[in-house]
């Protein structure tokens, strides 16, 4: 007969889970545990490269033989991860005469436990069995993730998991997330990222932040868009600094969105301070930076393998010769390895003369990359020595990533 399943959630932190087998489905059920904080025992003669890391850094236990009854002592849950049905029956066997419950990965039928599709959304764990099919179990729960991250969240089923438990005058306090958007695809933000900016009470973008993703908020969101603010740049920077702390301080969840990542020239630092100095508590969500993903777009990895083993990001916003600049571009030209430029359109023509005049050669490849991963992406491929006047025929326009190195032509077939 069959009856329904009895679903728990079960807390495993420091309690002895053993897992028997090595292989590739040990390999996807033991982070799961490790990230309950089970006390995990590996038996398995043999382990995969993945289990082998884990268990090389101290995170579990792994016997390198096969099972033995008494590996099952002080057991609260076995996970049976092995293909012989032998195997695995004899030490389901053993898990039903100690009252153990066991899952079985090779039959699902003589299991008595079964583990189910999950998504975790903050707090909320959702858990789903598809009536002993895995494959239901999967599209089921794929459809509540979805539901979750775009519907659910803003109206508040999904709380706010990492909320400050602060009050501000009897008021619940706020909080400020940094959040990097990616370069511009809006599919290249952070799963992170992305469930924060669906629970902001308060969004606060940047210029180069993707279109698409302000879309997707929902219509009661307050937008304040950083990049009309009608100051200089410090002045806007101080005016921003001073929203994120007013609205968190008047108890709102404000999401910071910024192009990139927000440590990457993105003053991301000088907002943290600012919430700090107001007790503000901030939580910073990197992003897919520019400086890395524009030349991936273009097809140029930023090291290669025989071809550059150091990158350099750098910041062409100032001329070389600008008592201001913090840059050594004297030393960066002695360098063998890939440079990337960003903000560095205005002052190319210097910044190459500058290198190729301290010993870069000018016939070193070189790329410009415009709105990279958008729809208008433009890539420019000239050399050091050419790419300033080539940038002005071709009429490229920031934002643009400017790559210098070997590694420009590294993937040419
Ligand atoms: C103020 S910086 C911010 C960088 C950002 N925090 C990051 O990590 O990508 C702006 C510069 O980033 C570069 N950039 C940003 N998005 C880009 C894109 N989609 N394509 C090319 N360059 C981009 C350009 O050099 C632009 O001038």
């Amino acid at each position: 007969m069959t009856s329904n399943p009895y679903p728990l959630g079960l807390r495993l932190h420091g309690r002895r889970v053993v897992v028997v087998g090595g292989g590739a489905v040990a390999t996807r059920r033991v982070p799961a545990l490790l990230d309950a904080g089970a006390d995990v025992l590996l038996v398995a003669p043999e382990l995969t490269p993945a289990l082998r890391a884990r268990a090389d850094a101290g995170r579990l236990h792994w016997v390198p033989r096969r099972f033995v009854p008494e590996d099952l002592d002080g057991a609260w849950l076995v996970q049976v991860a092995v293909d012989d049905p032998i195997a695995a029956a004899s030490v389901s066997a053993v898990a039903a005469e100690r009252r153990i419950f066991c899952v079985r990965a090779d039959d699902r039928t003589a299991a008595t436990a079964w583990t189910p599709a999950v998504t975790r959304h903050g707090p909320v764990t959702v858990a789903v069995l598809g009536g002993g099919d895995p494959r239901r179990a999967m599209t089921v729960r794929d459809a509540i993730r979805d539901l979750l991250a775009v519907r659910l969240a803003p109206d508040g089923i999904a709380g706010r998991p990492d909320a400050s438990t602060g009050t501000t005058g009897g008021q619940q306090a706020g909080r400020v997330a940094l959040v990097g958007a990616g370069p511009g695809d809006p599919e290249l933000i952070t799963v992170k990222g992305w469930r924060l900016l669906t629970e902001a009470d308060v969004v606060v973008a940047d210029r180069l932040v993707p279109g698409l993703l302000l879309d997707e908020l929902r219509p009661d969101v307050e937008l304040v868009d950083a990049s009309k603010i009608p100051y200089g740049p410090s002045r806007a920077q101080e005016e921003i600094n001073q929203i994120l702390v007013d609205r968190a301080l008047a108890g709102a969840f404000v999401v910071r969105l910024k192009g990139g990542d927000p440590y990457v020239f993105g003053r991301g630092g000088e907002e943290l301070l600012a919430c700090a100095a107001a007790g503000v508590p901030v939580t910073v969500v990197p992003g897919v930076t520019s400086s890395i993903a524009a030349p991936a777009a273009a097809g140029i990895p930023v090291t290669h393998r025989g071809v550059a083993h150091e990158f350099t990001v750098v910041s062409g916003h100032l001329a070389p010769d600008a008592p201001a600049s913090l840059v050594r571009w004297d030393a960066l030209a002695g360098l063998h390895g890939t440079l990337v430029i960003l903000m560095g359109l205005k002052n190319l023509a210097a910044i190459t003369a500058t290198l190729i005049a301290h010993g870069r050669s000018p016939q070193t490849p070189a790329a410009v990359v415009q709105e990279a991963t958008t729809g208008t992406q433009r890539v420019l491929r000239s050399t050091l020595g050419a790419v300033a006047a080539d940038l002005s025929a071709a009429d490229l326009r920031p934002p643009a990533v400017v790559v210098v190195g070997d590694v420009v032509g590294a993937l040419d077939g």
